[in-house]
């Protein structure tokens, strides 16, 4: 690291961004279960942003898989490598101005308390998506429970590996309580006042 010279802003500033696309930046982190409705709500809020004008990126656990992240797995250390360099991306983003969804199961307060530091507790809100491991289970859209449940995939979340629920979040939506249109309606009129600055 000693040679490494990185030059951050030497031009343009976030600020200068964020004025440009007139929204404050955040990082907008869903954690939860496999199933809880992470990934559905954050694809709803972007598509909702998208619509009121806003610069949008989302970065999703099982797209990143595919990319970025596509030699790691679902060990303790994996997932922490997996969470950190999603953070760092998003960290990127926040500096380009870009609003940045992320949804990550980010299973452990540890792997949370990182993401929140890389990103900078000031730009970092977490969402927490709650819904009960055995709804999660009962829906299984992807069929992954079951097979878990079999012993087919190993260290699955909920059943053969932790998740901590998180109990400080900046917001928790209980999607088995409310259906996904009220879930997302709240989230929007929840963010809409913290990323309308400059309109
Ligand atoms: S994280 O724990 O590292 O944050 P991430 O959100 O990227 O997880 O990926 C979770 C997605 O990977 C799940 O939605 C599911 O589709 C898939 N998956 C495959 N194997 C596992 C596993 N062992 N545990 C949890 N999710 C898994």
């Amino acid at each position: 690291m000693d040679n490494i010279h990185p030059i951050f802003d030497s031009v343009l500033s976030r600020q200068d961004k964020e004025k440009l696309l007139r929204q404050k930046a955040v990082v907008i982190w869903m954690v939860g279960l496999s199933g809880s409705g992470k990934s559905t709500l954050a694809c709803t809020l972007e598509r909702d942003l998208h619509g009121r004008g806003f610069l949008t990126y989302l970065l999703d656990g099982d797209n990143l898989r595919t990319g970025l992240n596509n030699n790691l797995g679902f060990a303790e250390a994996d997932r922490r490598e997996n969470v950190r360099r999603a953070a760092e991306v998003a960290k990127l983003l926040l500096q380009g101005g870009l609003i940045t969804i992320c949804s990550f199961i980010s299973p452990t307060d540890e792997i949370r308390q990182m993401a929140k530091q890389i990103i900078g507790e000031e730009d970092y809100l977490e969402v927490y998506v709650n819904a009960p491991l055995e709804v999660c289970e009962g829906r299984d859209v992807k069929g992954l429970y079951a097979k878990a449940r079999r012993g087919e995939i190993g260290n699955f979340t909920g059943i053969s590996a932790p998740f901590e629920a998180p109990t400080n979040s900046f917001l928790e939506l209980r999607t088995n309580e409310k259906d996904l249109a009220a879930c997302a309606s709240h989230l929007l009129r929840t963010l809409l006042p913290v990323i309308s600055a400059n309109r």
